[in-house]
């Protein structure tokens, strides 16, 4: 028998609410693709989406982001997804655009870890459940840079590393458009992570996305009196 434990998921469910039978069915699809083998614990809770810790058959630590389906606001999401020229077409339906939503930030991933960013490794989606690569250790994940107390130099470090992801990202053409020390987590190096928003270059805000991407940071590393940059987009 597998180790997934479906109790305890349910358990998750009825508590939560968050959960309907198709989230259920995605992971075990996700299960008998082979993408993952167990359901560890719950991670983090946030608005719009649940990260899992779980495993895969060689016992690496993987992170799930669960994408809500029943309490999110895909009217907002869609109105965000449809100014994306890769997602112009999609449906209006709350499951189309969770999926596709998901699915975005799946892409964005790839197209980050394809030209070296630090960012999770993503494995696979299914629906609205995005698998990828565990920061952290034994399911205890990385902290945020929010939640550091860093040193001059330490700072200096973050902010330069953080500064050389943002010009690969650049390069790739995608912005994050959500970059703030609570979506970089501090491990073994500095990681992006939630790129469910990141849009390419194509994107009618692209430079003012970039440019309050950049004030984020800035303005989070000014406080470290670090000699700041003001990137932009030739
Ligand atoms: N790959 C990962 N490895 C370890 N932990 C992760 C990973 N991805 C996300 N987390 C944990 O889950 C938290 C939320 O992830 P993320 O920022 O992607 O989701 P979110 O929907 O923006 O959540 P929030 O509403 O809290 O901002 C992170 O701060 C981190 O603690
Ligand atoms: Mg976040």
């Amino acid at each position: 028998m597998r180790k997934l434990r479906l109790e305890d998921i349910k358990e998750i469910k009825i508590e939560r609410k968050v959960f309907d039978e198709r989230t259920l069915f995605a992971i075990y699809k996700l299960i008998t693709k082979g993408a993952i083998k167990s359901v560890e614990s719950l991670v983090k809770e946030g608005k719009e989406s649940l990260i899992f810790s779980a495993k895969d058959k060689q016992e690496n630590w993987l992170a799930l982001k669960i994408y809500r389906t029943l309490h999110c606001d895909f009217k907002s999401m869609w109105k965000y997804l449809i100014v994306d020229p890769r997602f112009s077409s999609i449906k209006k339906g709350r499951r189309s655009v969770v999926y596709n939503w998901c699915k975005r930030e799946f892409k964005n991933l790839k197209i980050a870890f394809g030209v070296g960013v630090s960012c999770p490794l993503p494995i696979a989606f299914y629906e609205n459940i995005l698998v990828m690569k565990f920061i952290g250790k034994n399911g205890t994940p990385a902290p945020r840079l929010i939640d550091m107390s860093l040193r001059r130099g330490e700072a200096e470090y973050v902010y330069k590393f953080v500064l050389e992801e943002m010009k690969k990202l650049l390069e790739a053409r995608l912005i994050h458009t959500d970059l703030s020390p609570y979506n970089i987590l501090i491990w073994d190096k500095p990681y992006l992570i939630d790129f469910s928003q990141a849009v390419t270059l194509e994107h009618p805000f692209a430079k003012e996305f970039f440019s309050r991407d950049v004030k984020n940071i800035n303005s989070f590393f000014k406080k470290f009196e670090v000699k700041i940059k003001e990137l932009k987009i030739e």
